[in-house]
């Protein structure tokens, strides 16, 4: 069997491939994406080689343009937000792995593939939704459903036996789980479990404490085209160094901290903390174009699809038809989403205090208190009447009703 893992270089991801290479007889195909969690891939090729890995077997691959430009950017276009509030940024990367796996598989001649996601979570749907959408007879191999290990314990003592360079503060339970790419930072499990208890400073790796943020607000402009962001402060930016130039600003000044309860697609609730400083920027940023140029029947079908597009994000089906059938929906939607919006960042909050659009559709003279603009207010009192007939209906029926 030839497998090809999505290795992280971490510890759990460097057992996963000597047990592969030991239990499972396989020979492994290592695959590390660079998709910005802001680590060097340098290492993940060493420890890959020392654990035995040959050179030709080894992917390493820089996703980040790809990643920003081809799932962040259309997932805003949609202003997705799961459950009202988590910016989707473990979710939407996942689809991204998915498919660069198989491709390697196909490249290489590989029959499985592997992930180190546990039994018990949403990212294990997600790998393999969108291996068998893409792949429809790949073997799928999943360590944490099915190897014989019940405790830590058990883990580092086969890391040891085989080798495997453990940090010193592996060694014990790690104090929480965490998952980072460009556009966010996730942490769940151990000292979070308790949904009561707020969460440690420690925890918090993206983004500053907005209470010791700098005391003066910062102003900066985003520019829009067709709903996607290109330009910070008149400087055109590449999707991936937006987001980045984002991110900073959003460290900065503690902006995006989320803590959150979520239902997992696999039933149960679980409790999160999130870092998405440059997301929750430009959240507010592409929302604000669009109040200028999106009209309003648009404005709210959107709205109304949107959680809809968030559980598909969520639950992995980035592959699914209904999905795709959204996105053409949400994209043609965008097509005057272009224009520039002025934000004033400051302590741990983003506030849009400017737009301005070629395609706006506000018109002062319609709506200002002066008179004029082509409408007549006399139009209004026959508007209003129509709309007030059924109430009014209802109303007098309610009156018989009490008489008798
Ligand atoms: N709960 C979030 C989600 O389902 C984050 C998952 C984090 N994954 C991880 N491997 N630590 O999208
Ligand atoms: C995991 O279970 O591997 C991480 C959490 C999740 O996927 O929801």
């Amino acid at each position: 069997k030839k497998v090809v893992l999505a290795y992280s270089g971490g510890l759990d991801t460097s057992i996963i491939l000597k047990w592969l290479e030991t239990v499972y007889g396989a020979e492994v195909i290592t695959f590390t994406a660079d998709l910005g969690q802001g680590e060097e891939l340098g290492p993940a090729r060493d420890k890959a080689l020392l654990l035995g890995v040959k050179p030709e077997n080894i992917f390493i691959e820089d996703l980040r343009e790809e990643f920003v430009r081809d799932y962040v950017f259309p997932m805003f276009r949609a202003n997705a937000q799961y459950e009202g509030l988590y910016l989707l940024g473990t979710s939407i990367a996942r689809p991204l792995i998915a498919k660069k796996q198989i491709e390697i598989a196909r490249k290489m001649g590989a029959d499985a593939v592997c992930h180190g996601a546990t039994g018990k979570g949403n990212d294990q749907v997600r790998f393999e939704l969108g291996y068998y959408a893409l792949e429809p007879d790949i073997t799928v191999i999943a360590p944490w459903r099915e190897w014989d290990f019940i405790s830590r314990t058990d883990l580092i003592a086969f890391a040891e036996a085989h080798q495997i360079p453990i940090a010193k503060d592996k060694r014990g339970e790690a104090p929480f789980s965490t998952d980072a790419n460009l556009l966010h930072t996730s942490s769940e499990g151990k000292v979070l479990e308790d949904p009561a208890q707020e969460t440690p400073d420690y925890v918090y790796s993206r983004t500053g404490n907005p209470e010791d943020a700098p005391d003066t607000a910062q102003y900066i402009t985003i520019d829009f085209e067709r709903g996607d962001a290109v330009a910070i402060d008149g400087v055109a930016l590449s999707p991936a160094s937006l987001l980045a130039k984002l991110n900073d600003l959003g460290r900065l000044h503690g902006i995006g901290r989320l803590d959150l309860v979520e239902n997992r697609f696999v039933g149960m609730k679980s409790r999160g903390m999130y870092e998405t400083p440059g997301g929750a920027i430009l959240l507010i940023a592409h929302r604000g174009i669009e109040s200028l140029t999106l009209d309003r029947g648009a404005a709210h079908l959107k709205d109304e699809l949107m959680p809809r597009y968030a559980e598909l994000i969520y639950n992995g089906f980035w592959f699914a038809p209904e999905r795709e059938m959204l996105q053409a929906a949400i994209d043609h939607s965008q097509q005057h989403v272009t224009g520039r919006v002025r934000l004033k960042l400051y302590k741990g909050s983003v506030n849009l205090v400017g737009r301005e659009s070629p395609w706006s559709l506000y018109d002062q003279d319609l709506v200002s208190f002066e008179e004029g603009g082509g409408y007549d207010q006399r139009d209004a009192e026959g508007f209003i009447r129509l709309n007030a007939l059924r109430l009014r209906t209802l109303a007098r029926r309610a009156a018989r009703g009490e008489k008798k």
